[in-house]
């Protein structure tokens, strides 16, 4: 699906569907805004009919399908609520993007044309990406298994169309970028969407190496002999109960900087995902129904994979590392056991206590990886750690935790920015001294109370003094409730806010 920038009036402008974002108004009050006389005049007088008679009111979300014939290029024009002027924010043009695609692809069209809304709060070239990304994520659905296709004509093109020419200028590389986020974004929902038998370890890895040819980033592999021969005893231990073995998928944009100190120079960055591409629980087995939806506990890994190969796509300044743990928890006669004391890559002994604890595991060694091998600037680690996370947040927001307060609060704006919210908790010294002690050095779980504290608490044992933030998206990663611009399953959640935040890294220093 292509996403263009064009000048041409709304109301030349041929299209299956035209669609009108309008802002909120008072009925009794309504007066169309000069700029859209001409299309109104064009359909007929529909849009101010339509309002007059109190069938549209502009409220966010809502939309009315008027089919104007006349005067007007389009086939059919959309009207779509804003909502109140005031409160107009990137999130709503998203949500508008998207309503507009849905409706398109339903009365299969192949060519959108949106109106962009001008507005005082949200610039032109904010108001492409967001138009894009939201076009962009509401073309997506996860049908590739369904052997009878719905009756959808793909979309091909959405055309954004803003009046000035000015305007179109910083709108065009905007949205370029928006489409191609979203795109990424649409990648790791793919990625999770896809049911376990189909993905595990191995072929995560071969997506890992196509996508990253296809941007340009290199991708090494590790298999099992070299994790063993290198000493990955804790993701080890968790792959051994299953048939399917484990991969260390290494993903790198740019060149390792010489020279100049740390900070001085470009800096080098790593992006941690957990690939946990199916977690039944091992021994310690989930009950039945906790079972379904554990082939999206790879998420943080594709959004891993997805961030890497955006940077590259949009030439960060950066040195850039994605390193994604990926295995398969089971149980079986080979599998670790409750009580087992693994030896972890970093030295540090870990005394098992339940062995659905795993993500935690795989982390442990692929962040120790990652900052012995790369000596990064900043680790940032995305993982679908704990269902702790969703009792403390909800479905509402991720959690960052971490051992550096500004990387932390970037985390929290950048996700402001992109739309994904994110919401502190502690991470203190007890917390990291209670995850001591018993038989080994460190203890794997925490037990129940603070359970996604004590889990980040267990993962800052293996990041030494490096900058790092850990985002738990368990309670986002994967969704049941579908709308126009997130349909029910994978989320993609990370990719945007990871791109902001990697975008404005040059704007502050740690
Ligand atoms: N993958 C799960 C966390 C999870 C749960 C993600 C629900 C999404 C929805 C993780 O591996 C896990 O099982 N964590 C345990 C930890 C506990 C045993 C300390 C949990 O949250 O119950
Ligand atoms: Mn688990
Ligand atoms: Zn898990």
């Amino acid at each position: 699906m292509d996403v263009t920038i064009e000048t041409r009036s709304a109301v030349q402008s041929a299209a299956d569907v035209l669609a009108l974002p309008l802002f909120e108004l008072d009925p009794a009050r309504w007066r169309l805004a000069p700029r859209f006389a001409a299309i109104d005049a064009a359909a007929g007088g529909r849009i101010a009919q339509a309002v007059r008679a109190g069938d549209f009111k502009g409220k966010r979300g809502e939309t009315l399908l008027v089919h104007p014939a006349e005067a007007l290029a389009a086939k059919r024009l959309l009207l779509i609520g804003l909502g109140a002027e005031g409160s107009l924010s990137a999130e709503t043009l998203r949500d508008t993007a998207a309503l507009a695609v849905r409706e398109t692809l339903s009365r299969r069209g192949a060519k959108l044309a949106l109106v962009a809304p001008r507005s005082r709060r949200v610039r032109p070239p904010a108001l492409a990406q967001a138009l894009a990304e939201g076009a962009v994520l509401g073309a997506y659905r996860f049908d590739r298994y369904r052997t009878k296709k719905k009756d959808e004509t793909p979309l091909a093109q959405v055309a954004l169309l803003f009046e000035r020419g000015a305007d179109a200028r910083t709108a065009r590389p905007a949205a370029a970028a928006g489409a191609l986020l979203a795109g990424y974004q649409n990648l790791a929902r793919d990625l999770s969407n896809e049911p376990p038998n189909a993905l595990p370890p191995a072929a995560l890895a071969r997506e890992a190496e196509k996508a990253g040819r296809a941007a340009g980033v290199k991708v090494r592999v590790l298999a099992p002999a070299e994790l063993s021969r290198r000493g990955f005893g804790a993701l080890l231990a968790v792959s051994q109960g299953s048939a399917n073995p484990p991969r260390l998928i290494v993903l790198e944009h740019g060149a390792r900087p010489r020279g100049a100190k740390k900070g001085a120079r470009r800096p080098t960055i790593c992006l941690v995902g957990k690939g946990v591409c199916f977690d039944s629980g091992g021994l310690s087995l989930k009950p039945s129904t906790s079972m379904v939806t554990m082939k999206h506990d790879m998420s943080g890994g594709a959004a891993v994979i997805a961030a890497v190969c955006a940077a590259a796509k949009l030439r960060l300044p950066l040195h850039l590392v994605g390193v994604v743990g990926a295995v398969e928890n089971m149980p079986s006669g080979t599998a670790y056991r409750p009580d087992d004391i693994l030896t972890s890559l970093s030295g540090q002994t870990i005394e098992i206590s339940n062995t659905d604890a795993e993500g935690r595991l795989v982390l442990a060694d692929a962040l120790h990886y990652a900052r012995t091998e790369f000596e990064p600037d900043a680790i940032v680690d995305l993982a679908t750690l704990t269902g702790a996370c969703s009792v403390a947040l909800g479905k509402w927001a991720a959690a960052v935790l971490g051992n550096h307060e500004r990387l932390a609060e970037r985390m929290v704006a950048a996700g402001e920015a992109a739309g994904e919210r994110y919401w502190r908790l502690p991470l203190w010294d007890v917390h990291r001294e209670f995850m001591r002690g018993g038989v080994a050095d460190l203890k794997q779980t925490g037990g129940r109370d603070g359970g996604t504290i004590t889990a980040s608490a267990f993962l800052s044992h293996f990041v030494g003094d490096t900058p790092w933030i850990h985002l738990d998206i368990a309670s986002v990663a994967n969704t049941e409730k579908g709308s126009a611009l997130q349909p029910a399953g994978a989320t993609g959640f990370g990719v945007r806010s990871l791109l902001e935040l990697l975008r404005g890294w040059s704007g502050f220093k740690l």
